[in-house]
């Protein structure tokens, strides 16, 4: 694990449960800052998914996590802050080539699609898999244009 990660946690009503259960696993070996929402009252997704990519694209953490329903909602709305490469992932090697191939640097998960086991999964190796670089890069850059 890479303990010099900070990560950024947000979520809606929607994943609140599965975003409360990832910190009190995860801020054991990482630094963590919590975004919120921090009630399970019913609120707006984008409003937090902005707010961590926000974060991320400032340099104030160095990855987010966020969860909602689906994590549809959250990944859509990552994705308008420049400098974000969000991805939505319900299994580990999507995870794992978001990292290798696109340099993703949030990750979205639906409490209501995935259980909280494959989730702490997804997350490990989405936060240990390392950028490949190379050829990839180019194609990065290429989306920091758009
Ligand atoms: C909230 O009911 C739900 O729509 C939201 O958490 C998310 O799934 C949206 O994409």
């Amino acid at each position: 694990m890479n303990k010099n990660i900070k990560i950024g946690f947000g979520c809606d009503h929607g994943g609140i449960n599965l975003k409360n259960k990832l910190i009190e696993v995860f801020k054991t070996n990482y630094e963590i800052k919590d975004y919120g929402t921090y009630t399970p009252e019913s609120t707006d997704y984008p409003i937090y998914a902005k707010k961590v990519a926000l974060a991320v694209a400032s340099g104030e953490v160095d990855r987010g996590i966020i969860c909602c329903g689906s994590g549809i909602g959250v990944s859509i709305a990552a994705n308008k802050i420049k400098g974000i490469r969000a991805v939505v992932c319900s299994e580990a090697t999507s995870a794992k080539y978001s990292r290798l191939h696109n340099d993703t640097n949030v990750l979205c998960l639906g409490e209501r699609i995935i259980g909280f086991l494959l989730a702490q999964d997804i997350c490990n190796i989405w936060l240990e898999t390392d950028f490949e670089g190379g050829r990839h890069q180019k194609r990065v850059d290429m989306l920091n244009q758009m």
